[in-house]
C-alpha cells in the first residue's frame, strides 16, 4: 500500500499531503508541549479534542466572512485545510494581561486592558520566538506594510468572534495566538487563519471562578489537561462521541 506523504510534523500536528493540489491534511497529535518543549507530555485525547474546537472556532469564522484554512474535518485527528504559506510570525491578541506579557512588563496577571492589544513573535524556535516590533518585521521582510494592516484586522475580527462565543458560555478569552498565511487566487494574494485554533493556543478563564480551561493547567501543572479541553468542548456544545478515556467512567445510582 502507498504511503501518504508527510509534509511536515510539529511539536503539536502533522501535515500530510491532501487529496488535490492545494489541500493538506491536518493531524493533531496527543503531544503537549511547553517552554519551548522544555517541558514535553503525551497527553491522551487532546488531540481529538483540538481537533473538534479547531473545527468549530475556524468553521465560525468561515461562516462570517473571516477567511481560514479549514475545510473540513475528516475524522477524530484530521482535518483537511487548504495549503498556505505560512507568515514567520505568532500574532497574539490580549484583553486581559498574562502570561509573557505580565512577567515582561510587571503588570498583574488578571489586570483588563484598555484595549485589545496585537503583538507579534517571529517563529524561531532557536531564537525561543522573540517578540518583534513592526519596524524589525518590515525592515527584514518577513511581512509587508499591507500584509502587516491585514494581519492586524483579521486577528481583531477573530478576537470579535473568538470573545463572543466565549463569553456566551461563561469563559473570558484573555488572549490567544494565531498564525497567517497566503494563498493566491489568480494574481491576488490574500491572507487567512491558518494553524489551530484551539485551548492550546488561547487562554481562558472561567468567568464565575476564574479557574483556567486552557494550556496553561500542563504549563502549570493546574490538573488534568483532558478535563479543563472537555468542558469547553461541553459548554460549546461540541463534544464528540466517545472522545477519550481520560475521564473515569461515573456511576449513575
Ligand atoms: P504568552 O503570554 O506566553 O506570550 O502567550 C500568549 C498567548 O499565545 C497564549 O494564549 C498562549 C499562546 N501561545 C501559543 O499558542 N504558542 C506559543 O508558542 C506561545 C509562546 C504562546
Amino acid at each position: 500500500m502507498a504511503r501518504r506523504k508527510k509534509i511536515y510534523e510539529g511539536k503539536a500536528k502533522i501535515l500530510y499531503e491532501g487529496p488535490e493540489p492545494g489541500t493538506l491534511v491536518q493531524y493533531f497529535k496527543d503531544d503537549a508541549t511547553a517552554f519551548n518543549a522544555e517541558k514535553k507530555d503525551v497527553i491522551d485525547g487532546k488531540g481529538v479534542l483540538n481537533n473538534r474546537l479547531s473545527e468549530f472556532f475556524m468553521s465560525g469564522l468561515n461562516a462570517i466572512g473571516v477567511p481560514t484554512h479549514f475545510i473540513r474535518r475528516i475524522n477524530m485527528r484530521e482535518q483537511l485545510i487548504r495549503s498556505v504559506e505560512i507568515i514567520p510570525l505568532e500574532v497574539v491578541v490580549r484583553n486581559v494581561a498574562a502570561g509573557s506579557m505580565s512577567k515582561r512588563l510587571g503588570i498583574a496577571e488578571g489586570t483588563a486592558l484598555p484595549r485589545p492589544i496585537v503583538e507579534f513573535y517571529l517563529k524561531d524556535d532557536d531564537l525561543g520566538d522573540p517578540l518583534v516590533a513592526e519596524e524589525h518585521i518590515i525592515a527584514f521582510g518577513w511581512a509587508s506594510q499591507q500584509d502587516l494592516d491585514d494581519m492586524v484586522a483579521l486577528a481583531l475580527r477573530v478576537n470579535d468572534f473568538m470573545s463572543g462565543v466565549m463569553m456566551a458560555v461563561g469563559i473570558k478569552l484573555v488572549d490567544f495566538k494565531i498564525e497567517i498565511g497566503r494563498i493566491w487566487e489568480g494574481d491576488f494574494q490574500r491572507l487567512i487563519v491558518a494553524d489551530e485554533i484551539s485551548p492550546d493556543s488561547c487562554r481562558l478563564w472561567d468567568v464565575e471562578s476564574g479557574q483556567k480551561l486552557d494550556k496553561d493547567v500542563f504549563r502549570r501543572d493546574l490538573g488534568n489537561l483532558v478535563d479543563a479541553y472537555t468542558e469547553v468542548a461541553r459548554r460549546l456544545g461540541v463534544l464528540p462521541t466517545n472522545v477519550t478515556h481520560a475521564s473515569k467512567p461515573t456511576l449513575i445510582n
